[in-house]
């Protein structure tokens, strides 16, 4: 029988059908690997540059406890990132290309990191409510179809979930404060909250990847299906931390067994995601400050190995002349 590429790629759809994962090495559509290296990669890049505006607040944590644990979901992060480099260069893609991309402007990372952290209290609104909708969104990719993307989502969830508790926590702590410190809680919620909801990306119509990214699995929910289910777990956690929702027309709705929201600002949406947001080029610069300033840990690093192999090699050619 010959494989034509029509037959190839039923195989590939029955083998997905089935429920089965798609590994590095397996035959896989153009179009799959693409979109998988595009997805992958900017999720890395979402994890690298989300260390920034947390990082601010490392010098300033108003404890030692609240140092650690913000210390600890920062290098999280990072590992975040280098998992998820990692699976999509099993795609044939390399790390310096992917750098190349985010250095350049061409791959994109989550808007979301191109707002400020302007308080403490932004911490824990960034914790509860950013990795709150990472959350959502990376549960579903623990069942994603493609086998080193799924894996990876495995640990990094159960971590993006003690980053949501230690959000949440440093919110109580503040609304059981001081009336200032409930009204910091309140304007980093009133800040977060829009874009927040901005992170499950454009509405289903305006969404033209969602029906082939669904087919393939590598979704398996739509951007307003989990934008919905962030919004009804969140809000009974706003009313139990006294907080209110910066959304008048957030209301229950016993009908549909939802909360219904207002519009979000589309318009706000798009020009973070087109470079500007309040802090793109501060986010881009730092990445590629750190890029420059490596460079000698590189170089130093690649020069070690060549000496190691050469080593080796003058090892072996000795064992094989005695
Ligand atoms: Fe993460
Ligand atoms: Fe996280």
């Amino acid at each position: 029988m010959k494989n034509n590429i029509h037959d190839l790629e039923e195989k590939f759809q029955a083998r997905i059908d089935a429920g089965e994962k798609i590994e590095p090495k397996d035959w896989m559509p153009e179009k799959y690997r693409k979109t998988h290296i595009r997805q992958i990669s900017q999720h890395a890049h979402s994890e690298i540059v989300g260390m920034l505006p947390e990082g601010n607040w490392i010098t300033r944590a108003p404890s030692l406890r609240r140092k650690l644990g913000l210390l600890a979901k920062v290098q999280d992060e990072a590992g975040h990132g280098l998992y998820l480099y990692s699976a999509a260069e099993t795609l044939g893609i390399s790390r310096d290309q992917m750098f190349d991309q985010l250095h350049t402007g061409k791959a994109k990372y989550s808007s979301i990191f191109n707002y400020p952290t302007l308080s403490w209290a932004d911490i824990g609104a960034i914790g509860w409510l950013v990795d709150g909708a990472a959350i959502i969104n990376q549960v579903m990719l623990t069942r994603t179809s493609f086998g080193p993307y799924a894996r990876a989502m495995v640990r990094i969830c159960k971590e993006e979930s003690f980053h949501q508790r230690q959000g949440y926590e440093i919110m109580l702590g503040l609304c059981r404060g001081t009336e200032e410190q409930k009204e910091m809680a309140q304007d980093a919620l009133n800040r977060f909250w829009w874009p927040s909801l901005m992170m499950f990306g454009p509405k289903d119509e305006d969404s033209p990847n969602t029906e082939q990214s669904v087919k393939w699995k590598i979704k398996r929910k739509t951007n307003d299906e989990l934008r919905q289910e962030f919004i009804d777990i969140t809000v009974p956690q706003a009313d139990f931390l006294g907080l209110k929702m910066p959304d008048p027309d957030l209301k229950w709705n016993e009908e549909r067994g939802h909360y219904d929201f207002g519009e979000i600002d589309w318009d706000e949406f798009w020009q973070v995601v087109k470079g500007n947001g309040p802090c793109n080029k501060e986010r881009l610069k730092a990445r590629t400050d750190a890029w420059d300033e490596g460079a000698w840990v590189r170089d130093a690093a690649n020069a070690y190995a060549e000496k190691q192999s050469l080593k080796k090699q003058s090892e072996n050619n000795k064992k094989i002349a005695s």
